[in-house]
Order: structure tokens, then C-alpha cells, then sequence
């Protein structure tokens, strides 16, 4: 950029010299299978040479990180290991903190690696100390929850939360790969498991046909003694689907109208009105089950496809509506949501399984139609038009 001169208001002369610059992210997001031993054999040489400490929490670090940790010793990797107190409360800065002490102690370089094991919680938390080190160094997440599978690990967001607020503060650090093994789900609580399908079957509905159909045909695998096959397929689905779709606004800087924010307008005020007792995953579910029913209220949506998406979201053991859902929340909700996004609330609603489309601006919702469509939820729990 050319340097340039120009009067400023006192008439002085103002020397500018712009500075523009892109900001890149490459990683590989990688599918890997214990059951073939290719766990700790990948994650051994993806950090081939360089430092690893592995960070975790007691649960996961009891099931599986532990075992990682002495199977990369046992590889010759120089790792360490750390557990945090687990759970969403402890995802606050003092945690970061805590990562970065140990790094401080055991003196590492710029070339070390963080490696976090385990849910959205912990993957979020070592995102940020990795971006504050030495002003960001390198990070690797091995996501050991559904969620943090096929939706918090695989971005480029860590964060934490912050004087009551939800990842109020928070960053974009890029990890150096994403190391999924579905084969940690098999410990996985059945309510965590509802959780990371709620945000699968929000891809299949909002862009994904093909997905929304692996789920439904898959609705069982997920459960003890389900079929790994199928859950494989399906996590891999959703990954690759969900990184498409990412991919082109990975900084969340080019525009506000994002599909993957189907689910995501109507679901923070419900946790939020909540006191945090409701789950995202359950949240984002109910969200769902509104948006698809407000979308057949106002003939944007085939009643058939309304019925089919209510009826997997149930099926999958995911509630779809909340006495906490009045009329005024959810206009409220709109409101807040276009501050969020920019000025408009871009409400994404589904025109068919596997196609969305936005309601720009919050005025666009009809009142009466959000009241009859929380009611129909309420008064059935079954879609408009199910009966
Ligand atoms: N960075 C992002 O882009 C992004 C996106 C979505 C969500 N998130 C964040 O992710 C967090 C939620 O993540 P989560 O749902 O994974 O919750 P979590 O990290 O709290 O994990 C849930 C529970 O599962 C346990 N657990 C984890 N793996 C297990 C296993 N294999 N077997 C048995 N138990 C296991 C944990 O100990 C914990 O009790 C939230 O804080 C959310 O804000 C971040
Ligand atoms: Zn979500």
C-alpha cells in the first residue's frame, strides 16, 4: 500500500500507511479408530519432535487420556499431562490460567504443543491458553464427547465464559488437527450423546438431506449396543458437512447470514431464562422444533416435512418444546438476536429436510403465528398438522 498524505481536520498533514493482511487457517480434521490402533499411533505422529502436554479432566483423563498419555510415552513422545476440573463452570479464565502456568513451569517452546483431551469444555478452554501463549502456539484437539466431535472441536473458536456471560470471552486460534475417534463415545453418558445429535440433525435439516436420512436411519446406532458403523459414517457426515459450510466465513467475518445458525435465535434465551439447567443440545433441539413449525405455519414448509423433522428430534429423545418458551421470550429473543447478527435476525427456517431459508428481519415474524406454533408444541410436543 502506498503511503499517502492528506489535511487532517486542523489542516496539519496526516502520514497514513495501511496495513492489510488476510488471516489464513489450514488443518486437517482426521477420523481415527482405536479399534485398529490408530489413535495414539496418528496423534504420535502429528506431533512428531516437539513437546505435548496433554490436557484433560479427571473423567476423561480416568476413561482415555491417561492411557494416551502412557501410549505416547511408550511411542517416545515427550508428553505431559494435566487435568482441570471438568464441567461448564470451571470454563473460566482461571483455567486458562492454569494451563498457562504449567506451560510457564515446564519452561515450553514456541514449538510445543497443546493436546486437549476431551469435551467442548476442556478443547475450549486449552483453545484459549494456546492463543495467549507466547502470543499462540500450536494446539491439538482430540474431542472425546459427540458435540465436541461433530461441532465444538472442529472450528477455530475456543472461549471461555466470563462474569455470568457464556463465552464472553473468547478467540479464533486454529488448531494444528483435529483428531476425532468415535470409539471414545462408547463411555459416553446417553444425555451427552442427545446433546451432539441435536447439532447433527440441525445440518441435516438446514443443508443436508443425505444426513438427516443417516440419522433417521441411524437413530438407534448411537445407543448401547448400537452399531459403530453407522456411527462412524455418520459423525464423518457430519463433520465434513458442517466444515463446508464453515469453511468460507471460518473468522465469522464475512456476513451474518449463516445457516448454521438454524437452531441457535430462540435456544440462548431458553438457557439462558433457564439459569444454564436446560442443555444447548436440548435447547438447540426446541429451537428447532419452533423454527420448523413456525416455517409450516407461515406455508413455507410442507406439513409432511414439519412432521419428519419433529418426529426424529423426538424419536432421538430430544424434548421440542419448554414451558420456559412464552410468545414474549421468543419475541424478546428475536430482538436481542439481530443485535447479535448485525441489526437483522436472519431467523433461519427450514423450507424442506436438507433446505433453509432466512427470515431477515424480526418484524417478518408473525406474531400469531409464533403463539400458534409454540402452542401446537406445547399442547402435543408433536408437530403442526402431525394428526
Ligand atoms: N468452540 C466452539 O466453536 C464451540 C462450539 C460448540 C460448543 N462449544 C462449547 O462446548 C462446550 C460443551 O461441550 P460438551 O458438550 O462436550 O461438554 P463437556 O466438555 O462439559 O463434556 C460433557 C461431559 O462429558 C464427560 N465426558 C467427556 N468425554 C467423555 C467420554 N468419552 N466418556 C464419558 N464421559 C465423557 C465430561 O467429563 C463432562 O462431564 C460448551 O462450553 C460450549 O460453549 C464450543
Ligand atoms: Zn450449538
Amino acid at each position: 500500500m502506498p503511503v499517502q498524505e492528506g489535511a487532517g481536520a486542523a489542516g496539519a498533514a496526516i502520514r497514513t500507511r495501511r496495513v492489510q493482511a488476510t488471516r489464513a487457517a489450514a488443518y486437517d480434521v482426521m477420523l481415527a479408530d482405536d479399534l485398529a490402533g490408530s489413535r495414539a499411533e496418528a496423534l504420535a505422529r502429528l506431533v512428531e519432535g516437539r513437546r505435548v502436554p496433554l490436557v484433560s479432566t479427571p473423567t476423561v483423563g480416568r476413561l482415555h487420556a491417561r492411557a494416551l498419555y502412557r501410549d505416547l510415552l511408550a511411542r517416545g513422545v515427550q508428553a505431559g499431562m494435566m487435568e482441570l476440573a471438568g464441567g461448564e463452570v470451571e470454563k473460566t479464565l482461571d483455567a486458562v490460567a492454569r494451563v498457562c502456568e504449567r506451560a510457564m513451569a515446564q519452561e515450553l517452546d514456541r514449538e510445543a504443543l497443546l493436546v486437549g483431551v476431551g469435551g467442548g469444555v476442556c478443547t475450549d478452554v486449552v483453545t484459549m491458553a494456546a492463543s495467549w501463549i507466547r502470543r499462540g502456539i500450536g494446539h491439538v484437539r482430540v474431542p472425546t464427547t459427540l458435540l465436541g466431535q461433530v461441532d465444538a472441536s472442529i472450528g477455530i473458536k475456543g472461549g471461555v465464559n466470563f462474569a455470568g456471560k457464556k463465552n464472553y470471552l473468547g478467540c479464533f486460534h486454529p488448531p494444528r488437527a483435529v483428531l476425532v475417534d468415535p470409539c471414545f463415545l462408547r463411555t459416553l453418558p446417553a444425555p451427552q450423546v442427545r446433546y451432539g445429535l441435536a447439532e447433527i440433525v440441525k445440518v441435516g435439516v438446514a443443508w443436508d438431506a443425505p444426513l438427516f436420512e443417516l440419522v433417521e436411519g441411524a437413530a438407534h446406532a448411537f445407543g448401547p449396543g448400537g452399531d459403530p458403523a453407522a456411527v462412524r459414517e455418520t459423525v464423518w457426515r457430519a463433520i465434513v458437512r458442517l466444515l463446508d459450510e464453515l469453511e468460507g466465513n471460518l473468522y465469522e467475518d464475512r456476513g451474518y447470514r449463516r445457516v448454521a445458525d438454524f437452531g441457535h435465535t430462540f435456544s440462548p434465551m431458553l438457557e439462558s431464562a433457564a439459569g444454564f439447567a436446560v442443555h444447548h443440545g436440548d435447547a438447540v433441539a426446541v429451537d428447532m422444533a419452533l423454527s420448523a413449525v413456525l416455517a409450516a405455519e407461515i406455508g413455507m414448509l410442507d406439513r409432511a416435512e414439519c412432521t419428519r423433522i419433529v418426529r426424529l428430534l423426538r424419536q432421538l429423545g430430544l424434548p421440542v418444546t419448554h414451558p420456559l418458551l412464552t410468545p414474549e421470550r421468543c419475541v424478546h429473543a428475536l430482538r436481542e438476536t439481530a443485535l447479535h447478527r448485525g441489526g437483522s435476525v436472519n431467523l433461519v427456517v427450514p423450507v424442506a429436510v436438507g433446505r433453509a431459508a432466512f427470515i431477515a428481519s424480526a418484524g417478518d415474524v408473525d406474531p400469531r403465528a409464533l403463539a400458534r406454533a409454540l402452542a401446537l408444541l406445547a399442547a402435543t410436543g408433536a408437530p403442526a398438522g402431525a394428526g
